[in-house]
């Protein structure tokens, strides 16, 4: 079906008022793409109508336009420094907090469906493993994995996943170990999945009943947005953040320009940022090696 330059910029004005997703001039063939079934399903003859019933029927029908409108690509592990970063500097610095702290929050921002908060999962388990008997319980552990899309949290919170989702960037030795093949799709051990909590939230929404969190990954999500609302979420993940957290996002960006509440940490070959001042709390993520059972 196509879309008229009066239907795509309402429809592009109402994605972005409810999500902060920005569709640039020239994407009406996404509209298109992926609303045109929406549309029909609706009973409706053009775009016009569709974004009329949207006016006075906003609830579920908002849900599934703004849910169609999301990009869900991720990838497990996805950027390898990021995840080598991960393993040798932060999910070590995470164990060690959890020594004295009873429980150790982190938080995949846009989880997508699932990959990256069950890859944290995955390797905070592997660090366990290899520490041993002394290592701090899971349960000291919590991963809470939030998403506006509530077609990917339903696939995330299943934890079962086909052979093409596994196929992108599953390691052979932790698909072996922490999955397990039921018909065609193969479903995450539970005790994997039990550390992961998803939750439908929306970036533009207060942060304000989340509490602190020692790790927050917000990667891959704001690059939709406009230099606006990056900001507003820059500073509401930095209120969001213990003194000595730390933030993961994309490869490709950066909070500079956006806010100077951070400063940038270099742990390997990835950039992570921590808060500012954080004074004698400020995180140091000087790789731990284990030795023996310690
Ligand atoms: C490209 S995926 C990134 C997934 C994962 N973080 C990664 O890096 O692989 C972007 C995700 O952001 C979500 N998203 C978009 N706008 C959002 C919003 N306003 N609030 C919460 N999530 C949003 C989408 O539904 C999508 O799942």
């Amino acid at each position: 079906m196509a879309i008229s330059p009066e239907e795509f910029d309402a429809i592009r004005k109402f994605v972005h008022e409810h999500s902060g997703i920005l569709i640039n001039e020239g994407k009406e063939y996404l509209v298109e793409n992926r609303l045109t079934i929406l549309l029909v399903q609706n009973g409706c003859e053009n775009f016009l109508q569709l974004y009329q019933k949207l006016q006075s029927d906003p609830g579920p029908l908002r849900t599934k336009v703004i849910d169609a409108m999301t990009t869900n690509e991720t990838l497990w592990f996805r950027d390898d420094s990021f995840f080598t970063a991960l393993s040798d500097h932060i999910i070590p610095r995470l164990m060690e907090k959890a020594k004295t702290q009873s429980l150790v929050r982190i938080w995949s921002a846009a989880c997508s469906t699932g990959q990256e908060p069950y890859s944290v999962a995955m390797l905070l388990e592997e660090r366990r493993r290899q520490i041993g008997p002394s290592a701090p319980p899971l349960n000291r552990f919590t991963i809470l994995a939030t998403d506006i899309s509530p077609s990917a949290l339903f696939i995330a919170s299943a934890g079962r996943y086909s052979q093409l989702a596994i196929s992108r960037g599953m390691k052979n030795d932790f698909l072996d170990k922490y999955f397990k093949k039921n018909g065609m799709a193969y479903e995450l051990d539970p005790t994997i999945r039990n550390l992961v909590k998803f939750q439908s939230f929306n970036l533009k929404s207060s942060f304000a009943s989340f509490g602190t969190f020692d790790f927050i990954m917000c990667r891959n999500v704001l690059i939709y947005f406009a230099d606006d609302l990056k900001k507003q979420i820059y500073g509401k993940i930095h209120d969001a953040l213990a003194k000595d957290g730390l933030l993961a996002i994309g490869a490709s960006e950066s909070p500079r320009g956006y806010t100077d509440a951070f400063e940038q940490v270099m742990l390997g070959g990835a950039a992570a940022f921590r808060p500012k001042g954080g004074g004698s709390k400020a995180a140091s993520f000087e790789p731990t090696r284990l030795t023996g059972n310690a």
